[in-house]
């Protein structure tokens, strides 16, 4: 696919211009969305009239692309949401993404999505035991949760989101995918719903949002029984000849001693990079309670 779309890009922009943009296109189900901080000015050499007409080409060229938009802004806000103008096709935010075999019901205008996670979310689904119980702190539109639920034999998987977006579409996504008491819906923060509701209630809990992770890991401690597995995401900047999982493996062991827990690193890869010399890097931590 990523092939096909810089071909467009190429024709439409000329090579120069296509650089820049073509890896920067996501499909979300019927949705195409071309990710840009910057559309007035022409930053980066590209203006809205350049985006328009890529999605123009996009949609008359790609039959199962019914609408495309422009993201004009980073995440935002403790959703994690981007700011969407309309470019080509039909004027919807709404559409249904399917990954892995299960189908999501989005509004890309709403709630976080991103396909650029997929394989993060099957490489977690696998590590997951028969009998585990999951707390997953930063859900979203259910995506880990529910693909953790239809891959693996978990016992329960307690799914957290604060946004009522999100929190609406995971429970419509548990419904779809038919995992009713297995993934169980939460709607608020994840720091109160675990001192409420899921105190030592894990054995691996998931913190799939960089910029909450450190904050939020004596939370996902609280969440666990005696031992387990902690996913944390983090955001790491390296410079040239640093290895990102490196710092981000000293990270998660730092915040594990602060809390006075014993913690093996398992595992650390980088799951994308979101910037100049800024990764998304996962850090799988064994965590063991003091007796
Ligand atoms: C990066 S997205 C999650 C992505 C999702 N796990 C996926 O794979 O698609 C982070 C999510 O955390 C939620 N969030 C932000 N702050 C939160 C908090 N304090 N407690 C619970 N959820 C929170 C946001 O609403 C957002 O849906």
């Amino acid at each position: 696919m990523s092939r096909v779309l810089r071909r467009i890009a190429e024709e439409v922009l000329g090579p120069e211009k296509a650089r820049r943009v073509w890896s920067r296109i996501d499909l979300v189900g019927d949705i195409a969305i071309i990710k840009s901080p910057a559309i007035h000015g022409g930053v980066e050499g590209l203006t809205l009239e350049d985006f328009r007409r890529l999605a123009e080409e996009l949609a008359r060229r790609l039959p199962y692309v019914k609408s495309v938009w422009l993201a004009a802004s980073p995440m935002m806000g403790a959703e994690r949401v981007r700011e969407f103008v309309h470019l080509a096709g039909e004027r919807r935010t709404e559409t249904v993404y399917v990954e892995h075999g299960c189908r999501f019901k989005v509004d890309i205008a709403r709630v976080f999505i991103t396909p650029r996670l997929s394989f993060e979310h099957i490489r977690v689904a696998r590590l997951v035991g028969e009998g585990e119980r999951v707390v997953n702190m930063f859900a979203g539109a259910g995506l880990f949760s529910i693909i953790i639920a239809c891959k693996a034999k978990p016992r329960v998987v307690h799914s957290i989101d604060v946004n009522p977006h999100a929190y609406r579409a995971m429970v419509e996504n548990i419904r779809l995918n038919k995992v009713e008491g297995i993934v169980i819906p939460y709607l608020g923060d994840a720091k109160e719903v675990v001192l409420e509701k899921l105190r030592g209630a894990a054995d691996r809990v998931l913190m799939p949002l960089p910029e909450l992770a450190l904050d939020y890991f004596p939370y996902a401690v609280e969440a666990l029984d005696s031992r387990g597995v902690v996913h944390v995401y983090l955001h790491v900047r390296a410079g040239r000849g640093e290895d990102p999982r490196a710092r981000a493996a000293g990270m998660v062991a730092g915040a594990a001693e602060r809390l006075g827990v014993r913690v093996k690193i398992l595992h650390a890869r980088v799951v994308r990079k979101v910037g100049p010399r800024l990764f998304q890097v996962v850090v799988d931590a064994h965590v063991e309670k003091p007796g």
